[in-house]
């Protein structure tokens, strides 16, 4: 590519010819994002525990290996003490924030399960720590409850900005429309969540346009925090029959590595995630997103008996390490990479502070 990298304006042209790219234009790009990263956001990496809350799922997602209809998954349910303790176990340990993930669930009985959680992990951390909810579509009363519990982050993925795409991933019907699931996204932000979302990259069906749309989509919408990753195939699953169609594992994480650089290029200051997903293909695949423009990790601290049984995809990484150990693990491969982690810090988006949402969320918390 001729032209530098930063000048003109990103179009969907220019982004999808920067997709494609590889050899010495990837790095070049790869180059200009961890520059924009050190200006922006530094070289901390704020830690989320994740807690696997619950792989019961009222959805029926054609790639995801906890779908309804997957018979073969062993549902369980972390009791509401266990969470207490990875909460405390995170606390103790310096994450700064914790995010309770789960199959999607709209009962009375769930929400204020969550409720619950929210006030007494609130509670039991003198209020200082931060508290992801990704717990899918919900009205916009339940986020607002949830929210004025002390949820401040939501995480809802788009999965693909593509509604064309997004009716080939989903069943047809209303528990999976997608202008519900953008709805939903803006009840997020208009409540005052740090809003986050993200999309599958490597999809069957999905093209580099549709990539450029997804970060366009992101861009427009004023995102605070992204986690995006490569799609992974499941047996279990509907998509499975197309696996053949999809790019090989290794360029998938390549494209992966160039979606968060790009992202990082187009909203500088913003938080992105580096996945486990990424994990899965390679050892290190999270510490090159890292390099090249993530800041933030989300370690797994769902109690060891139920990881087995939070499988969304083949080859999911489970568990090596006791959670102490992994954290050693984490701080020494970032010490490689010349990044450290943000201990005791709840590391909100600086997109986030900028905005005119911190003052609605005052607001809504009055
Ligand atoms: N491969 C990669 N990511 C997946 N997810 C679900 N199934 C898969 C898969 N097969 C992601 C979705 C969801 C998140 C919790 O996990 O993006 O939002």
């Amino acid at each position: 590519m001729s032209e530098h990298i930063g000048q003109k304006e990103w179009t969907k042209e220019k982004l999808t010819a920067w997709l494609d790219v590889t050899g010495t234009e990837e790095e070049q790009l790869f180059r200009h994002s961890a520059a924009v990263k050190q200006e922006y956001v530094g070289n901390s990496v704020y830690l989320r525990g994740l807690i696997e809350l619950s792989n019961i799922c009222e959805k029926d997602c054609y790639y995801c290996g906890i779908r309804r209809s997957n018979c073969k998954v062993h549902r369980y349910t972390v009791s509401h003490d266990e969470v207490l303790a990875a909460v405390r176990f995170a606390y103790e340990k310096g994450f700064g924030s914790v995010t309770i993930q789960s199959g999607e669930m709209t009962s009375p009985a769930f929400i204020r399960r969550i409720d619950r959680i929210l006030r007494e992990a609130k509670k039991i951390t003198q209020g200082e720590i931060g508290i992801t909810l990704s717990c899918g579509e919900q009205t916009e009363e339940t986020y607002r409850r949830w929210f004025e519990s002390g949820a401040e982050r939501y995480l809802l993925r788009i999965e693909t900005s593509s509604e064309a795409l997004y009716r080939k991933l989903h069943p047809d019907d209303a528990k999976h429309s997608y202008a519900r699931r953008v709805e939903a996204l803006e009840a997020l932000r208009k409540t005052g969540y740090q809003t986050g979302t993200g999309v599958m990259i490597g999809l069957p069906f999905q093209t580099a346009e549709d990539l450029a749309d997804d970060l366009l989509f992101m861009k427009q919408r004023e995102i605070d925090m992204c986690g995006m990753g490569p799609y992974i195939a499941h047996a279990d699953t509907p998509l499975w029959a197309f696996r053949d169609q999809l790019l090989p594992l290794g360029a998938r994480l390549r494209l992966s590595l160039r979606m968060v650089s790009l992202l990082r290029i187009l909203m500088p200051d913003i938080n992105i995630a580096a996945t486990t997903a990424l994990q899965a293909i390679a050892t290190e695949g999270r510490e090159e997103a890292i390099r090249i423009g993530a800041n933030v990790l989300m370690p797994n601290i769902t109690p060891a008996q139920y990881r087995d049984d939070y499988l969304l995809y083949e080859n999911k990484p489970v568990f090596t390490r006791n959670d102490e150990d992994e954290l050693a693990y984490l701080a020494a491969q970032l010490q490689k990479i010349n990044h450290h982690i943000g201990y005791y810090r709840k590391g909100n988006s600086p997109h986030y502070r900028k905005s005119d949402r911190v003052q609605t969320a005052e607001h809504h918390r009055q």
